[in-house]
């Protein structure tokens, strides 16, 4: 795990975050509802948003990402706990969130099929999966770069494959795929779905 990833994060995301990707945080996060798992919070860029639901249980493996977290707390209007845990194991019971949400998360997920089996485990019945991720192209140029980049990038990016095809596996789950809504042709989407 990356020390000097977490401290750079919210500078390198700036221009991007204030071009667009505040504007779909904001209009996915409000939909979030009840009590709420969000995977891997990362600095915690998602917490501002949250004004919908009524308590937010956040888990992310990487302590110096938790500790770049932790001043956006006051920046939200509902209780917020951080834990430090993987999606893949979820330390919780079964039927235990209203909604999971999950941003710019699946492409480091070393297994993102078993987060997704464990995320349903722990979603209530009906319960919704709240999507924003970057993903692996559409068009064969453009995905074929995505694969000669990933190596480098998941070196430079903690992780980060650049190649995932996030869309896939949640539909190749059990999951119901709702709504899709693509942005910079596909490179980013925001998938909501549901248990
Ligand atoms: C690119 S950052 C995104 C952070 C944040 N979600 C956002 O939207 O800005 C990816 C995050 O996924 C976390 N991560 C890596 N492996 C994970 C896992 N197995 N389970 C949950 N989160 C993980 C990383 O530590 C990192 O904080």
């Amino acid at each position: 795990m990356s020390k000097w990833f977490p401290k750079l994060y919210d500078k390198l995301m700036a221009p991007l975050e204030k071009k667009k990707l505040e504007n779909i945080r904001r209009g996915l996060i409000s939909k979030a509802e009840g009590h709420v798992l969000e995977i891997g919070s990362g600095t915690g860029a998602n917490f501002p948003f949250y004004k919908n639901a009524s308590h937010i249980t956040a888990i992310e493996p990487n302590p110096n990402m938790i500790k770049e977290s932790l001043p956006k707390i006051n920046q939200t209007r509902v209780p917020i706990d951080i834990r430090q845990e993987s999606a893949e194991v979820l330390p919780f019971k079964e039927n235990t969130f209203d909604t999971v949400v999950g941003t710019l998360v699946f492409c480091t997920i070393p297994n993102p099929r078993q987060a997704l089996n464990d995320i349903r485990r722990v979603l209530k019945p009906e319960g919704k999966f709240l999507l924003f991720e970057h993903v692996r192209m559409g068009n064969t140029t453009l995905s074929s770069l995505q694969n000669i980049l990933t190596p480098v990038w998941k070196h430079l990016c903690d992780g980060c494959h650049l190649n995932r095809d996030t869309l896939k596996f949640v539909q190749e789950s059990e999951f119901h795929v709702n709504n899709v809504t693509s942005y910079y042709n596909g490179l980013f989407l925001v998938i909501e779905s549901t248990n």
